[in-house]
């Protein structure tokens, strides 16, 4: 991810399915379960696409349901170690489970990826938000968490600079203390470093410590609505005077006509796990003190539960092509990360019939033969 000169141009991202059936918590979205093979598949050919990276979430407990949603999980570093051995050019993202993986430990595994992957690989700091994926383990620290989250990732984030950067810490917290602590290698490139907040406190924390603050989407076929939270970036980096970029997430459900796209996303929502909707509900309405400005509240809203209200491109391959142009002409965007309905056929479809038609990818070498087929079978 290169910080890019011209505003139209956009970096894509492919959020992995970790887990099962993705991000459509529906009976009659596409039912699997995650494996290595089935994201070896998905983020090879997102590379042959010239997608630019790759992020795997960390999710250690599900919503149950009739689907399970998320009740099988794999790890984030363990596969992303593996997609690095299987691949050259796109760059890798972990996420960390800080509350769960102590900095020293962590530092060492990106160091151990960075050589596997020879320099794609970064990381995506979460302070977790759901107390059972803690406490099932006896690992919560009580619900003052919420309220601290940031400045315990502000301490975490502190031991990885200093391990990456010199090898060394002596760093001494309120929740770390670093005694003379060594890492050696250090990773070969600049660890690249990844932060969802969307709260006051997170947004704060990725405009002091982060690369890139990556935000939900909103709404179905309003590309531009996640404005306010670029914008919330803008003035945080205002205040600390460093570079960090917005990545919008969206969830594309395409097709070869408008009609055929959207009677698609009408069926998957008819098919609403309502059990998992309801988990998610309760869950992320115990936060009482991370203030109303997280968004974590938000995502089990009626509007469009059925994907976590993660802001939706539903059309066809034209019309989300002109939507995706729209993202990238936000002020302070510099990429967008991108599910599917479908992952295998959403990827080849968004490399041969999306990308072709996007302004902002017009720097990606598509393959003259896929640029010509997505051209003509648009005009026809
Ligand atoms: C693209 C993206 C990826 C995320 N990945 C994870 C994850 O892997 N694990 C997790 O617990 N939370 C994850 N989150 C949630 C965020 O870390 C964050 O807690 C959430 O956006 C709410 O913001 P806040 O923490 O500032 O309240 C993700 C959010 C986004 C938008």
């Amino acid at each position: 991810m290169t910080h890019l000169s011209s505003e139209a141009i956009m970096n894509v991202g492919i959020f992995i399915p970790i887990g099962n059936n993705g991000w459509l918590i529906s009976e009659n979205a596409p039912q699997y379960k995650p494996s290595f093979e089935l994201n070896k598949q998905i983020v090879q050919s997102a590379e042959h696409y010239g997608v630019d990276f790759a992020l795997s979430m960390i999710k250690l407990r599900g919503f149950g349901g009739k689907t399970e949603f998320w009740d099988h999980n794999l790890e984030s570093f363990t596969l992303m170690a593996g997609l690095a051995a299987v691949t050259s050019k796109i760059k890798l993202f972990a996420t960390s489970a800080s509350l769960v993986m102590p900095p020293a430990i962590v530092a060492r595994m990106a160091s151990t990826i960075d050589s596997i992957s020879n320099g794609r690989f970064g990381l995506n700091l979460v302070t977790g938000w759901q107390r059972p994926e803690y406490s099932q383990m006896g690992m919560w620290p009580g619900d003052q968490f919420f309220g601290n989250r940031y400045e315990y990732l502000s301490e975490y984030i502190q031991v990885l600079r200093d391990l990456w950067g010199e090898g060394r810490s002596d760093f001494k917290g309120a929740h770390f203390q670093m005694d003379d602590c060594r890492l050696s290698p250090r990773p070969q490139a600049d660890m690249k470093v990844i932060c969802a907040g969307q709260s006051d406190a997170g947004m704060e924390f990725s405009a002091k410590h982060a690369d890139y603050n990556f935000c939900f989407g909103k709404g179905i076929n309003t590309p531009k609505a996640f404005a306010p939270a670029a914008e919330k970036l803008i003035q945080a980096t205002a205040r600390t005077g460093r570079h960090v970029t917005t990545y919008v997430l969206m969830m594309v459900i395409a097709d070869e006509t408008d009609e055929a796209a959207r009677a698609k996303w009408e069926y998957y929502k008819a098919g609403a796990d309502q059990e998992a909707i309801a988990w998610l509900g309760q869950q992320s309405a115990v936060d009482t003190r991370s203030g109303s400005d997280t968004n974590v509240r938000q995502m089990a809203d009626q509007a469009s539960a059925v994907n976590i209200n993660m802001g939706t491109l539903v059309g066809s391959y034209a019309s989300v092509a002109r939507m995706l142009d729209e993202v990238a002409e936000v002020p302070g965007t510099e990429g967008v990360l991108l599910t599917f309905d479908d992952f295998v056929g959403g990827v080849q479809a968004f490399g041969e019939r999306i990308q072709p038609l996007m302004q902002s990818r017009m720097h990606i070498d598509t393959p003259v033969a896929s640029r010509a087929t997505a051209t003509q079978l648009t005009a026809a």
